[in-house]
């Protein structure tokens, strides 16, 4: 099997009065890791749980492999993880990666289900309920529970948000050879730009709202990705003009210059 190609056309998005996405056109290539980057607010998440079949489009189309979203959807090859890592809250780490199984009508893989958890690091805590893990815990249990039925569309919505600075450098590295294992288009919200350019082939730049596609850079360095890349002079470039694209330092500059 192969990986699926997701193509936006034209998509827009109105909620009441407020119009959160205009006009965004985005193709996701199959095989590769897209990152999203822009202001809070710019309709990052809209745009995400659209791809995922769980929002409907004011306007424009959104295609995966020429079909409806709903339609991988329904085959169980689409997993999202969520900003706010939703888990079932009355049972275990480990059931509710396992239920992902489940739900997407995959055979039963206990060993899977708790060699993913060791490695997002959460070994010891297969028994324990969300409420009892911290947030960034839960985000890794979410993290285990999107990889587990090795999709083929994985969406991940700010999924490193709440883990702490050097559980996430550590799953940076570690994550990406997983879904590589089998074929996989992934997409990636990210508030971290670091982050976007070291997991992906392509950083997408938004506008603030209504968020519009502003600017893609392609991140043409070589995979494996590694810790030692972060300190490469061809990373820094890329991470300074998504920046400057983004324009985080512009009203620092400013500041500093009056
Ligand atoms: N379910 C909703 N109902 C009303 N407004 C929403 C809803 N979801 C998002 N919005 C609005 O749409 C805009 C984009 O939101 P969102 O996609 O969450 O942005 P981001 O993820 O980039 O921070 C925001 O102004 C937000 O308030
Ligand atoms: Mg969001």
């Amino acid at each position: 099997m192969t990986a699926p190609e997701v193509v936006v056309s034209g998509v827009g998005k109105t909620y009441g009065r407020v119009r959160a996405l205009d006009d965004v056109s985005l193709t996701l290539r199959p095989g590769t890791l897209t990152a999203l980057v822009g202001p809070s607010g710019c309709g990052k998440s809209t745009l995400l749980r659209m791809i995922a079949g769980l929002e409907d489009v004011t306007s424009g189309t959104v295609r995966i492999d020429g079909a409806e979203p709903e339609a991988l959807r329904a085959r169980g090859d689409i997993a999202v993880a969520f900003q706010d890592a939703s888990l079932l809250p009355w049972r275990s780490v480990r059931s509710n990666v396992a239920l992902a199984l489940k739900l997407a009508r995959r055979p039963a893989a206990p060993d899977r289900v708790d060699e993913l958890i060791r490695t997002v690091g959460l070994a010891g805590f297969e028994t324990a309920r969300p409420a009892e893990l911290s947030g960034g815990m839960r985000q890794r249990a979410a993290i285990a529970r999107a990889l587990v039925t090795e999709p083929k569309l994985l969406l991940l919505d700010e999924p490193f948000g709440a883990v702490d600075e050097l559980t996430r450098r550590r799953l940076n590295v570690e994550l990406p050879p997983l879904w590589a294992r089998s074929p996989t288009t992934a997409l990636l919200v990210t508030h971290s730009i670091p982050e976007a350019v070291l997991l992906a082939d392509e950083v997408v730049v938004m506008s603030d709202r209504p968020g519009r596609v502003a600017a893609r850079v392609s991140v043409p360095i070589e995979r494996p990705r590694r810790a030692a890349h972060l300190h490469s002079p061809e990373f820094h470039t890329l991470v300074d003009e998504v920046g400057d694209l983004l324009g985080v330092d512009r009203e620092v500059f400013e500041e500093a210059t009056q």
